[in-house]
């Protein structure tokens, strides 16, 4: 039985922990050289994932907690910054299996911890990219959507976890693992060879060299790509 003394984060915290080290180790988010067709492609693939998985929250997760975490449009701000166009946006994949964690609140709940949760991390991110000579003037949103709120956004977040009925914690615990998993997956890809590989004029500049990070999904793959 579960100790009713331990928070439902710790619990979250510590199931969570190796999934959050394999990923965290798997995009080498750390080692340089941290290019921008690099960050450019990883961007495009959280893209995909938060544009099936936001509409499916609607509803499910209270509104008021939801539309102050919607994410996908800083996403398309910061490809279109780095130079993506309107067709090499309309061209990205969604990762459709994102949209099941939200088949009932427990399970959207635990995928939001996830995505919420990479708030944190993602300012360490940031801070390091933002010394990169790429790296653009108006900033990249992503990685800190939040600024000096982070801490408080993060509370918020929790607290609402803490307000769920004890009997959902163990579907909570298991969708935060599964989005970890399924975020692996998906982030990290193999290149596929592209049916119809899209013409380089509509390619952001930074994809167009194969020369850039080959070992990292080719451009042709982001956009032709599913997740199965
Ligand atoms: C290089 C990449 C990453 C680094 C360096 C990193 C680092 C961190 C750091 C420093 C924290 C704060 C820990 C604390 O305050 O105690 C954190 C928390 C967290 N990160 Fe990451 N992270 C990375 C990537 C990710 C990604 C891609 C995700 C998921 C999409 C993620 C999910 C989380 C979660 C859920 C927490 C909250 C853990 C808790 O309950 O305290 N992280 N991460």
């Amino acid at each position: 039985m579960n100790d009713p003394t331990v928070t439902l984060r710790a619990r979250l915290r510590e199931a969570t922990q190796p999934a959050h080290l394999r990923l965290e180790a798997g995009l080498r988010l750390l080692e340089e050289p941290l290019n921008e067709a690099r960050v450019l492609r990883l961007l495009a693939r959280f893209h995909g994932f938060h544009a099936a998985w936001e509409p499916a929250l609607r509803g499910v997760i209270p509104a008021h907690l939801l539309k102050a975490r919607l994410k996908l449009p800083l996403l398309e701000r910061d490809l279109r910054i780095l130079g993506a166009a309107d067709d090499f946006l309309r061209g990205l994949p969604a990762c459709l299996e994102a949209a099941s964690f939200c088949r009932s609140e427990a399970s959207a709940a635990g995928s939001l911890y996830v995505l919420e949760g990479s708030t944190l991390g993602g300012k360490v991110i940031n801070r390091l990219l933002s010394g990169a000579p790429w790296y653009p003037a108006r900033g990249l949103a992503y990685w800190d959507p939040y600024g000096a709120d982070t801490g408080k956004r993060w509370k918020e977040t929790l607290g609402y976890l803490e307000s769920l009925p004890p009997g959902w914690s163990d579907e909570v615990i298991a969708s935060a693992c599964a989005t970890f998993d399924l975020l692996h997956s998906w982030l990290l890809a193999q290149p596929r060879q592209p049916e119809r590989p899209l013409p380089e004029p509509l390619l952001p500049e930074c994809l167009v060299s194969e020369s850039l990070m080959p070992e990292l999904p080719t451009s042709g793959s982001l956009l032709q790509d599913g997740h199965r």
